[in-house]
């Protein structure tokens, strides 16, 4: 494990050292979230520390400068023993220095540590997390004053900048990693299905998933919703308050994360076998749709192409439907699909369930080999439409870009086809 944090550590001093002029990344620990007054959340690493460094430790500060003697850097505060006694021991520093390479540096004061250290340097990359060190340095930049100018980069630009450069390719050992999430996330899914029946209340479905993530030492990678009938039209529902009913589609859009990678899908099952017939053509509507946007996925396509495969099915499907009238390109040169369509094709995912990476409207990401992205076009209904009841139908799988197409790494999650899905849930 350790030589991927320093071939990683390795690439981001390429990337700084590619610059005219000299370059450093100061990257720091979350700070732990507050929940109450004294109470938190549970703790949540920052993604680009834990990219480069693999660490769980709260008060951690990296600092990459490859113009200097000391190249890589990790500056912490001296251990807290009171502290100790209530959270328990925070993870050795100098093992952490001996693994990745890098120099320790102990000190109570570790904004001022960290100017010292960037002395010199011309530019800094700084992340804009609330409480880190490098917000305190981008607000003592942005004040300008000859005293908190001191010693500062002449010039400041978020991190997110650099290390989005890192983390939008994945190496092997993070596809390893979505693949585990992804099984454990279609175990959780499989087992709970069976508990799928009129009657039972959202909120018991997304408890019991979720259970089984915590159980398999996961965390949900984002919270989990289920939504039957109408409330599947709201996007990020969050009430779980609805009964399941039969006749009716529910949608669940769940992943875990697990050791700190995220998988993202959402299937639309039917709660009993006599599933109202405008509804089944919707769902066919959304999976043509979704099968035709995985095939559009290749090295040098947009994801803003990808959508535009989507939007075109899921027009063509509408007017199937009989909910659009009119020609298709006129359709879609209107956006007359946005008010059943209302979102992106998809999104990056790693560390991060939207991780860095060509987002759903970024016209300019293209995608390459290694990323990342999922695809998950929907149709929604808030209210009766025709023959159609309010309704939300949404299918999402997590793909992989590969040299000449694409790898779905989420297709053994859960069936997508009527019939196999209903052999699960009866
Ligand atoms: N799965 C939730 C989202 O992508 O927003
Ligand atoms: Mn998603």
């Amino acid at each position: 494990m350790n030589e991927i944090y320093r071939k990683r550590i390795k690439k981001a001093l390429l990337l700084l050292k590619s610059a005219p002029t000299s370059q450093a990344l100061v990257l720091s620990s979350n700070p732990p979230a507050t929940r109450s007054r004294d109470t938190h959340f549970p703790y949540r690493q920052n993604s680009d520390l834990y990219y480069l460094t693999g660490t769980s430790h709260q008060s951690l500060i990296l600092v990459l400068r490859p113009h200097a003697a000391e190249q890589v850097v990790i500056v912490a505060p001296p251990e807290d023993p009171l502290k100790k006694v209530w959270d328990g021991a925070q993870p050795s520093t100098k093992s952490l220095a001996r693994e990745i390479g890098a120099t320790q540096l102990l000190s109570k004061d570790p904004l001022s540590a960290v100017r010292q250290l960037l002395r010199g340097t011309d530019t800094a990359y700084l992340q804009s997390v609330p409480g880190t060190v490098s917000a305190q340095l981008r607000k003592d930049f942005a004040e300008r004053s000859p005293h908190a100018l001191r010693g500062l980069p002449g010039s400041v630009i978020e991190a997110e900048r650099l290390t989005s450069r890192l983390r939008c390719i994945k190496d092997a050992s993070e596809i390893e990693l979505i693949r585990k999430a992804a099984d454990l996330t279609s175990a959780s899914l499989l087992h709970s299905a069976q508990f799928i029946k009129p009657g039972i209340r959202e909120r018991e479905l997304a408890v019991l998933i979720e259970y089984l993530y915590r159980l398999h030492n996961a965390e949900p990678a984002f919270n989990t919703i289920v939504a039957t009938g109408s409330s599947a039209a709201t996007l990020h529902y969050h009430e779980l308050s609805r009964k399941l009913r039969k006749g009716e589609l529910l949608l669940i859009d769940t992943g875990c994360e697990l050791d700190m990678y995220a998988c993202d899908v959402s299937r639309t099952i039917p709660v009993s076998s006599e599933t109202q017939a405008p509804l089944e053509a919707v769902y066919e509507c959304v999976l043509h749709a979704q099968e035709a946007a995985i095939r559009a996925v290749a090295p040098g396509v947009r994801m803003t192409d990808v959508h535009a495969v989507a939007a075109r099915e899921l027009t063509y499907g509408l007017k199937q439907l009989g909910v659009l009238r009119g020609n298709i390109s006129e359709l879609l040169k209107k956006g007359a699909y946005k008010p059943f369509f209302p979102h992106g094709i998809g999104h990056s995912l790693g560390i991060d369930v939207h991780d860095v990476g060509p987002g759903p409207s970024d016209s300019l990401g293209i995608l390459e080999k290694g990323m990342v992205v999922t695809i998950e076009p929907g149709l929604y209904f808030s209210k009766p439409t025709g023959k159609i009841p309010a309704c939300g139908v949404r299918i999402e799988d997590d793909v992989l870009v590969t040299a000449r197409g694409c790898e779905v790494l989420t297709a053994e999650v859960f069936p997508k086809r009527l019939e196999e899905i209903r052999n699960i849930v009866e």
